[in-house]
């Protein structure tokens, strides 16, 4: 599997990830509930429309570029499974954000730009076998993607901070 190969594997998850930024809103996954350190369990952030929105829009969209550009291991699981790895990811780094209390919305880097895609990855682990050079290549270069479409996105007034 070359680079643009695990790219295209990861879509879905990059797809998931992304769409809460434009679709997010209304009650909060945690019920605005706190933790036992009195801080949030996932903050404002995490959203249950962004959260099936994301899931929804990864599967979709995930399947119909891999149906337009052929991957080979198109299948509708895999594409659930990371969406909903992505998002699941996605709130665990948000627990770990509001554990070591880092205000919803302020960086912890390396776990933003990382979080959704060990989610994917793993969710992914139960119906596909990625190679090790694969995971290691998304690993180094989703950090980078993931920076540029933020600055896209602040710089669009999508977003309120560039990382
Ligand atoms: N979002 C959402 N629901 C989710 C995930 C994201 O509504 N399940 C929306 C929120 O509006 C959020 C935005 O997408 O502000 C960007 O997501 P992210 O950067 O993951 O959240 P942050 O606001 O930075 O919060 P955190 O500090 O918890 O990462
Ligand atoms: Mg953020």
């Amino acid at each position: 599997m070359g680079p643009s190969d695990a790219l295209l594997f990861i879509l879905p998850a990059y797809i998931a990830n992304a769409t809460p930024v434009v679709t997010g809103g209304g009650k909060p996954m945690d019920f605005e509930m706190t933790f036992i350190d009195g801080r949030r369990i996932l903050g404002k952030g995490k959203t249950w429309r962004g959260f099936f929105s994301g899931i929804l829009s990864g599967t979709i969209l995930g399947l119909l570029i891999w149906e337009l550009l052929e991957f080979e291991e198109k299948s509708i699981t895999l594409a659930i499974l990371l969406s909903l790895g992505a998002l699941v990811g996605d709130c665990t780094g948000s627990f770990i954000k509001r554990r070591l209390n880092i205000e919803r919305g302020r960086p912890l880097p390396l776990v933003d730009q990382l979080d959704f895609l060990l989610g994917a990855l793993v969710f992914s682990e139960i119906v596909t076998d990625l190679p090790i050079e694969a995971i290691i290549f998304l690993v180094v270069i989703t950090p980078v993607i993931h920076l540029g479409f933020n600055v896209l996105a602040y710089l669009l007034g999508l977003k309120n901070t560039w990382y």
